[in-house]
């Protein structure tokens, strides 16, 4: 049984393209070190797991769930993270880049702000260390809601993930330090809408293909 080996991903722009609202020290350790990081333990584990499978050892393929839930989880969630920003001013970051997004966020808010003040409340009320998500819901109702993760828990059960937003320290305190209020305002600033928007529409495989 052969295991598919994960690759750290490519960022889409410089690692100082989103100064000065996420800084090149930031982004240079987030993508270079923690998400590489997570990419390792992923590959380990599931060579571990394979291993496990072959000799019928139970205990260990149990053993192993935790490190590929998280591991696999961070590889996940930081692939997504990465496409869903882009430099400031450019025209991924141009709300009128969803305007099939835009109009669905006004029927569920009312208004463009609510949806932001309610979004940012989310997040600054996550504690310890997660992620907020705007997410397209299964099924027909395609609605959308904020859902937050613990840890390095993915969005799961069918929902799309149209963009997130990491909140663990390591996502802001080198620039921030205690700020977080601060990083949560200037992220707006990069969005990728042109993202969020394929995202909506179904126009991006990026759930079952990383
Ligand atoms: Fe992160």
């Amino acid at each position: 049984m052969s295991v598919t080996t994960f690759t750290l991903p490519a960022l889409p722009y410089a690692y100082d393209a989103l100064e000065p609202h996420i800084s090149a020290q930031i982004m240079e350790l987030h993508h270079g070190k923690h998400h590489q990081a997570y990419v390792t333990n992923l590959n380990k584990a599931l060579e571990s797991h394979v291993a496990a499978i072959a000799t019928g050892d139970v205990a260990a393929q149990i053993a192993l769930q935790q490190a590929i839930k998280f591991n696999g989880g961070g590889h996940i969630n930081h692939s997504l993270f990465w496409k869903n920003l882009a430099p400031a001013g450019t025209d991924e970051t141009k709300l009128e880049q969803a305007k099939e997004l835009s109009a669905a966020i006004e029927r569920t808010w009312g208004s463009f702000n609510a949806f932001k003040n309610a979004f940012s409340t989310a997040l600054l009320g996550l504690q310890g260390s997660g992620w907020g998500w705007l997410t397209r819901e299964a099924g027909n109702g395609a609605g959308l809601r904020i859902v937050m993760t613990k840890d390095q828990d993915p969005v799961v059960g069918g929902d799309v993930p149209i963009f997130g937003v990491d909140m663990w320290e390591h996502a802001y305190y080198p620039q921030y330090l205690n700020g977080k209020a601060a990083y949560v305002e200037n992220i707006w600033n990069v969005i990728n809408w042109k993202t969020a928007e394929d995202r909506f529409l179904g126009r991006s495989e990026e759930r079952t293909k990383l």
